[in-house]
């Protein structure tokens, strides 16, 4: 692998800075980002909380034993600092902190403002930094905005308006960090470096493609969040909706991030209206996953007993343009199923005459499938049909593998990767304001209808409904 090269010093600003998402995440990844390279970054943390530097610190050394990552030389506490502010105040005093800090360091004044704040609090945190004067510097200032933008097309508008009001489109960084992972960036590289596939990408060779995204966890403590919010809300909008673009769009002009943004929007302005027959909801109820009891969605607390939140939700998408005329897309996601994996599966065509019929499977089994996994067991498998050896005439479906393991090693975390994207300024995997917009849209008749939404046990493949959106069984969706 080629060593990453060096970032430019910058600060590095992050709101909800005691929160989960930054002790899990940010921190781990921005400790490898100044291990990895030889640049300054500090770390100003902020949120309402009384904490003072020391504090923080303690904080952020937890995070880092809990993320199995112990001190070396890059890697000093004194990088990182914190400052309290008020729920609606305090940002001048922030604006004097970074300035002070930056002073201290000899920083350029390049600036990161990373918003893991509850969704509710952007706009006030955007408003508050545009009206302090901290939405330009002497080097460069970028805001990065956590998922989800919006909760639906009106809200997320609005949201867009009031960030260009302060930000401009390049200077925004709205994240999903499905894009940073290195087997949904390999998508691109897949298609369009590889005439092989992408020759048959399309109507003519492809039955259906389905992207699943299931998960064992449980919503566990997460109800409040979680019943706001639904598994359409918090996976379909954004990350499965990511990778459907990634995997449908056409060839960009350019890897550059407008060609590659400006495709994935397109194909999103190409989708058929929804109906209720394209979607099946479902609710996990009591079951057992890997031996341990999970109590119903319903009984958690934060949840209505009576709640009809989704946390299993399928949808089917059809495109309307020439490449993908009558091609099903089913996407998706749940909670507490047997087993955690992320897959895009694209289901090709059967032989147009079935010239081994009678002796192997029937033709339609004949159909090859490309397995693209984008985790765990990163990698791809083609499934292809061979002649067993000797007289039998028996044809047996036989896969070609590879694993990312094998090859590469381990590799970063998407956080990481994102974070130093967002340090060298490329945007190619964020999104942009009429992306979101555009999918937003594409799911507003599913957001608050009146759909069923059928039960299953915790530690099950989902409700027996979603066959009919296929027409084979629910359970073999995206599995191996
Ligand atoms: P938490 O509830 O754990 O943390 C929220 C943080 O925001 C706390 O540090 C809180 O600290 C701070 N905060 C709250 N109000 C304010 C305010 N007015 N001004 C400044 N700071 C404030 O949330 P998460 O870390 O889980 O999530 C953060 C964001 O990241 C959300 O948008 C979420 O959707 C997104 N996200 C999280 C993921 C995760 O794995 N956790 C995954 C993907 C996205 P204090 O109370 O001291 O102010
Ligand atoms: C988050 C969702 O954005 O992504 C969670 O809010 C979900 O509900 C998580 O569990 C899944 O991410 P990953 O990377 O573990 O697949």
């Amino acid at each position: 692998m080629t060593a990453p090269h060096p970032l430019e010093p910058h600060i590095f600003v992050i709101f909800g800075a005691t929160g989960d998402l930054t002790s899990r995440k940010l921190m781990p990844a921005l400790y490898h980002l100044v291990e990895d390279s030889s640049a300054d970054v500090y770390v100003l943390g902020v949120a309402t909380s009384a904490l003072d530097d020391a504090d923080f610190r303690a904080l952020t050394r937890e995070a880092l034993d809990d993320a199995g990552l112990d001190g070396t030389d890059a890697w000093r506490d004194d990088r990182v600092h914190f400052q309290t502010v008020g729920r609606d105040e305090g940002y001048s005093a922030l604006r004097e902190r970074i300035e002070a800090i930056e002073q201290a360091h000899g920083l350029p004044g390049n600036r990161v403002f990373y918003l893991a704040l509850p969704p509710p609090v952007f706009p006030i945190a955007i408003t508050r930094l545009g009206e302090a004067g901290l939405a330009s510097s002497q080097g460069w200032t970028r805001l990065v905005v956590e998922k989800p933008f919006g909760r639906d097309l009106k809200s997320a508008r609005a949201l867009n308006q009031l960030a260009h009001t302060h930000f401009s489109e390049d200077q925004i960084y709205r994240i999903d960090h499905y894009l940073g992972k290195e087997t949904v960036q390999n998508l691109l590289v897949f298609r369009f470096a590889n005439p092989i596939f992408e020759g048959s990408w399309n109507r003519d060779r492809i039955e259906r493609v389905e992207i699943t995204v299931a998960e064992s966890l449980d919503i566990g403590s997460r109800g409040g969040y979680y019943e706001r919010s639904g598994a359409v809300r918090d996976m379909v909008q954004s990350h499965l909706t990511q990778v459907f673009t990634l995997v449908a769009m056409e060839s960009p002009t350019s890897i550059r991030a407008d060609s590659v943004r400006a495709e994935k929007v397109k194909v999103l302005q190409s989708i058929a209206p929804l109906g209720v027959d394209d979607v099946v909801f479902g609710q996990y109820t009591r079951g057992t996953i890997d031996g341990a009891e999970i109590p119903a969605y319903r009984a958690l607390e934060g949840v209505d007993p009576a709640s009809t939140t989704p946390t299993y939700a399928a949808v089917r998408l059809f495109v309307n343009n020439w490449r993908w005329q009558g091609v099903p897309f089913v996407l998706r996601t749940a909670k507490a199923l047997p087993r955690r994996t992320t897959q895009v599966v694209v289901t090709f065509r059967p032989p147009p005459v079935c010239l081994f019929h009678g002796v192997g499977d029937d033709c339609f089994d004949q159909s090859d499938v490309l397995t693209l996994t984008m985790q765990p067991d990163e990698g791809f498998s083609l499934q292809i049909e061979v002649k067993e050896p000797g007289e039998s005439g028996g044809i047996r479906r036989v896969p070609l593998h590879f694993e990312y393991g094998d090859e590469f090693g381990e590799i970063a975390e998407a956080y990481e990767t994102l974070l130093r994207d967002v340090a060298e300024g490329d945007q190619t995997h964020f999104v942009r304001s009429d992306w979101v917009e555009e999918s937003w849209r594409v799911y507003a008749p599913i957001l608050d209808g009146d759909l069923p939404v059928y039960p299953y046990p915790a530690g099950t493949w989902g409700p027996d409904e979603a066959t009919n959106l296929l027409g084979h069984p629910a359970k073999n969706w995206g599995t191996k």
